[in-house]
């Protein structure tokens, strides 16, 4: 798996390799396990925006779902992403698309998001 930060504003970016966590949420039951338990944490808060009547920003569980269900829907070689921040985005599409890149314009969340996503520069 491939997944690259860019810092917008600046040509370099960091190539990022999936972290052990992640890697393994991915691939072992245990780790299935938590992240079944992590999405049904956000599910519900999912839940709790539509009863108030969809007040506020959408949740980051329906942010990502819908970006899942467009990947799904046309299998895209290669996602491309403006605005990191802290990677959640890259981390729920991970287990659907072998190249991720994205681009963060901000330099402090460009070079924190490794704190997610783990980097090998
Ligand atoms: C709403 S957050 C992104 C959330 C993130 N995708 C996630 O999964 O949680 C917006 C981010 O976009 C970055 N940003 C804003 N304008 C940008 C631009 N023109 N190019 C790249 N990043 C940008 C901001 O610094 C901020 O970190």
């Amino acid at each position: 798996m491939r997944t690259g930060i860019f810092q917008a504003n600046k040509r370099r970016a960091k190539i990022m390799r999936e972290p052990i966590k992640q890697f393994l949420e991915r691939t072992t039951p245990l780790g299935s396990l938590a992240r079944w338990n992590r999405e049904r944490q956000l599910k519900k808060k999912y839940r709790q925006w539509e009863k108030a009547g969809y007040a506020g920003p959408m949740p980051n569980w329906g942010k990502q779902q819908t970006v899942i269900e467009y990947v799904k829907r046309f299998s895209p070689d290669i996602f491309i992403e403006t605005g990191t921040y802290k990677g959640k985005i890259v981390y729920a599409i991970m287990p659907y698309i072998k190249e991720i890149y994205s681009i963060e314009l901000d330099e402090k969340h460009a070079t924190n998001s490794p704190a997610l996503l783990t980097s090998k520069h």
